[in-house]
């Protein structure tokens, strides 16, 4: 059942066009996928949406946006850490030669949480636990740390470099001049959305593991001398959080998350401060109103073993997926670990004045998957058996298309009318993207709407000729009202931002 589900989607995406493999008239590698017209509509969606809730509309504190290059120089990759350490264990089948990744492999087959640990100890697992290639049986062999970062040579001297393996890194080289230009005072935060790239072993679940993804992340900078929170904590304080705690995670079945309030979460000491807290918090809102249920979400408190020496926290935001819960957003607190190695290695003072007092500060980082994101949303508004079709109902601030024209009849006057219709609303300046559907019955036309996730469906008729008034079709509950078309533009703007927060 569940991996039906999974199956539906890919259709689904293949079919309407939300995502399909790179170059896929030549198989091309796996990993890669191109978004389609309807994908690129819909993370355009998203990535706007996010703007505006964690940027524009934040007013706690500042938070600046940046675009930083892809490509970033050895050197900054050597001093953060991603050179030396930015690897996943893997090992190779004598016999059938494929290449597996090693932790994942014993979690599956074994059902242990081994993430974190060394290559010895892995080896000495599969050797003891007797793990073999579940593709064809074959032993395994060739133990080693696979790089995940793509290496690149710049220019004619060939000067070493890499494609980013977060956007986080900009942020951090970026971090002296946004200070200065922006005369910034901490707390601050500078966001940033872009790709990153990791050389995966082991790609799979279409868009869910990539080796080429989106990232949408922010780095808050604060004082840790202070112990103060976002301004605005207040307004977000009372929301429940789920977390799987690390007590949870040991026992055998992997534990139930525990629920309470992000103020709590830091009075209790199970969160490590505010500014982390309050992003948890401002998560949970975020993706309730992408249609995740709050029982679909949990924090899971990553084990020592998992979590970077610098760290004081890693909370991952997984989701219940069809084929179980994955990691969608990283939140850390980096502490003030970036800061000081760009600053050991570059030679350059990072540190900022806080009220008369040379700190550097700390850092809290949400790191959002775009593509990952978009898969939730996905199986989440997914719905078979409701009406003939398979229904898409999206966010409808996320929906890619938020309204289909169709003229009720193929008749001249009926299509010169909608036709009318579906110019001036593609010339509004409202976001508000529209198509124009003539093809086949309207009942076609409405399950053609329908699995594409389009919020409404304008039908004209005869009455349209005489009144000037159309029908207006409610994707979730097929309700229909007639409205004049006056209205429309108006009616099919605010309806994208039904339900959502003010
Ligand atoms: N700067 C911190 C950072 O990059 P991460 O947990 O490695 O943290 C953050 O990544 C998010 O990026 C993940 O929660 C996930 O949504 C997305 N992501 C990471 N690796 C990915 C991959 N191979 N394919 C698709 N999305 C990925």
């Amino acid at each position: 059942m569940p991996e039906q589900l999974a199956e539906s989607i890919v259709q689904l995406a293949l079919r309407r066009g939300f995502f399909n493999p790179t170059a896929e008239i030549y198989r091309g590698p796996a990993g890669f996928y191109d978004l389609g017209p309807l994908g690129t509509l819909m993370k355009l969606n998203l990535i706007n949406y996010w703007l505006d809730t964690f940027v524009k509309r934040e007013t706690s504190f500042e938070v600046y946006l940046i675009d930083g290059s892809l490509i970033l120089p050895y050197e900054a990759l050597k001093a953060s850490g991603h050179v030396d350490k930015f690897t996943d264990p893997k090992a190779e089948c004598v016999k059938c030669g494929r290449i597996h990744r090693l932790d994942q492999l014993i979690e599956e087959t074994l059902g242990l949480k081994v993430e974190g640990k060394g290559i010895e100890d892995l080896q000495e697992i599969v050797k003891v636990q007797g793990v073999r290639c579940p593709n064809c049986g074959g032993e395994l062999t060739g133990f080693k740390e696979h790089h995940l970062m793509f290496k690149l040579s710049i220019g004619g001297g060939g000067e070493a470099a890499f494609l980013r393996p977060e956007t986080a890194q900009n942020i951090f080289l970026n971090f002296k001049r946004i200070a200065y230009a922006m005369r910034a005072k901490l707390p601050f935060a500078v966001a940033q959305v872009g790709k990153s790239f990791r050389n995966e072993i082991s790609p799979r679940q279409s868009i869910i593991r990539l080796r080429e993804f989106s990232q949408m992340e922010i780095e808050v900078f604060f004082s840790p001398i202070r112990g103060d929170g976002p301004s605005k904590f207040e307004d977000v304080g009372d929301t429940v959080i789920r977390v799987l705690t690390r007590e949870e995670q040991k026992r055998g079945d992997g534990g139930e998350a525990i629920e309470l309030r992000a103020r709590d979460a830091v009075e209790e000491g199970i969160v490590p401060n505010k500014f982390l807290a309050y992003y948890l918090a401002k998560e949970v809102r975020f993706f309730q109103s992408l249609g995740i249920p709050p029982e679909n979400m949990r924090f899971r408190h990553l084990l020592p073993e998992e979590t970077p020496h610098y760290s004081g926290g890693n909370f991952d935001l997984e989701v219940k997926f069809s084929f179980g819960w994955k990691e969608v957003v990283g939140n850390a607190y980096r502490r003030d670990y970036d800061l000081t190695v760009h600053s050991k290695h570059s030679g350059e003072d990072l540190s900022i004045d806080d009220n008369g007092v040379k700190i550097v500060p700390h850092v809290v980082e949400p790191s959002f998957g775009v593509e990952r994101i978009l898969y939730a949303i996905l199986e989440h508004s997914y719905r078979e058996g409701v009406r003939e079709w398979p229904i898409l109902m999206l966010p409808r601030i996320i929906s890619p298309i938020k309204a289909a024209i169709l003229p009720l009849l193929d008749r001249t006057a009926l299509v010169a009318k909608a036709w009318e219709i579906y110019t001036w609303l593609r010339a509004s300046r409202l976001p508000i993207y529209t198509v124009y559907d003539d093809r086949g019955s309207i009942g076609r036309r409405y399950a053609r709407a329908d699995e594409a996730g389009v919020n409404l469906c304008v039908t004209i008729d005869h009455q349209t000729l005489q009144d000037n008034t159309v029908t207006v079709r409610d994707r979730d509950t097929t309700s229909q009202i007639r409205v004049k078309i006056d209205e429309l533009e108006e009616l099919i703007f605010n309806d994208t931002y039904r339900g959502l927060e003010q």
